[in-house]
């Protein structure tokens, strides 16, 4: 019989907030993780890489997009990794539809862990509700500050002088669940969204590797 906080690791546990972490991996039983994307994936990139220079306690299984056109899922497809793009159904409750079909996906490849890397839709809270913990996202902001879709545009014409990135667990709002990790990146004066949105980019492939050997070691508290 396990000591009870050896269990509490080793299985998914309610958290406050109705979190529920997800069980403790380790680089010989990786946590299953599910990657989805919009767009050309370079944080996609950057976790095959970090996860591939050495076994960690989390391994990229499947890698899903709303779009077979995104050019992110290259990277899963160079990498052997189950790859799909789900398009959006036809249809009055298509969002939801939608979701069904990446639930389906994320169930018969054992997920675990599922990743929102850059992926540009707002998820139900019927969805979250049976990740919620298990489903982290990365923005490029200093949450609260600036949630949304142009958290770029946005820090830019609110003048501050430093933002950066966030790496939180999705919950039932936009941008607003429990943070698991930040890191600040100076504004420039000269600074366009783009140049911007690639400094942060750079700080973001170092910190979502980094959350993610943390919350699959189950080295979180909450
Ligand atoms: C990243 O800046 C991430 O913070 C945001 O979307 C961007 C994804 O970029 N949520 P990429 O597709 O990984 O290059």
């Amino acid at each position: 019989m396990l000591p009870n906080h050896e269990a509490l690791r080793l299985t998914p546990h309610a958290m406050g907030g109705g979190y529920v972490a997800p069980r403790a991996g380790s680089p010989s039983d990786p946590l299953r993780t599910a990657v989805l994307i919009s767009g050309g994936g370079s944080g996609l990139a950057s976790l095959l890489r970090h996860q591939s220079t050495k076994p960690r306690s989390h391994r990229t299984t499947l890698v899903i997009s709303e779009s077979t056109e995104a050019g992110g899922l290259d990277h899963g497809r160079a990498a052997g990794i189950k790859t799909v793009g789900i398009p959006i159904p036809e249809g009055p409750s298509r969002r939801r539809e939608h979701e069904k079909l990446i639930q389906r996906e994320l169930e018969a490849e054992g997920i675990e862990l599922v990743v929102l890397s850059g992926y540009m839709r707002i998820l139900t809270p019927e969805f979250v509700s049976v990740w919620k913990g298990r489903l982290v996202n990365i923005h490029p902001s200093l949450l609260p500050d600036f949630p949304g879709a142009h958290a770029h545009r946005d820090a830019l014409e609110a003048g501050v002088t430093v933002s950066g990135c966030t790496v939180h667990l999705v919950d039932e709002g936009v941008d607003s669940g429990h943070i698991l990790e930040q890191r600040r990146v100076p504004v420039l004066s000269d600074d366009t969204e783009k140049t911007l949105q690639e400094r942060i980019k750079a700080v973001e492939h170092e910190l979502y590797p980094l959350a993610l050997d943390r919350l699959s070691n189950g080295d979180y508290s909450f």
